[in-house]
């Protein structure tokens, strides 16, 4: 019902930030699958179905930075080196249009549409086993 309304708006011009909602669990859904993300460095984190890209990230020591972990914040957006397959955008902080571009994602919510998704965050993983 919340992305009707909001699908609403956009089709009748409303400015997007004067819509309010409230955003529950955006980041699992039935049916997500694990990937991978990889650092700058070259180095690989397994992101496992039930668990966002932040979450794997922090598991394995490396530095982020996040707020609300809803998708709604912004704080934990990162520039995107190369989406791959895509990315399965969760988040309701960027704009449909920066989504279409598939240079930013937010990692607290959002997913690889397929197996890799090179991010540009610096740093090296910590406790990669
Ligand atoms: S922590 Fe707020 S959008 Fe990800």
């Amino acid at each position: 019902m919340i992305d009707a309304v909001r699908e609403t708006a956009r089709i009748r011009g409303w400015d997007p930030r004067r819509v309010r909602y409230e955003v529950f669990n955006a980041a699992h859904h039935p049916g997500d699958t694990d990937f991978a993300v990889r650092l700058r460095s070259g180095e690989t984190v397994r992101v496992g179905a039930g668990v966002t890209i932040l979450d794997a990230l922090e598991a394995s020591g490396v530095d982020t930075l996040s707020d609300c972990r809803r998708g709604e914040c912004g704080l934990c957006v990162t520039d995107v080196l190369d989406p791959h397959d895509g990315i399965d955008h969760r988040d309701s902080y960027l704009t449909a249009e920066e989504r279409g571009t598939s240079t930013q994602l937010a990692l607290c919510c959002s997913r690889a549409a397929g197996q890799l998704i090179d991010i540009d965050i610096g740093g090296t993983a910590k406790n990669l086993s």
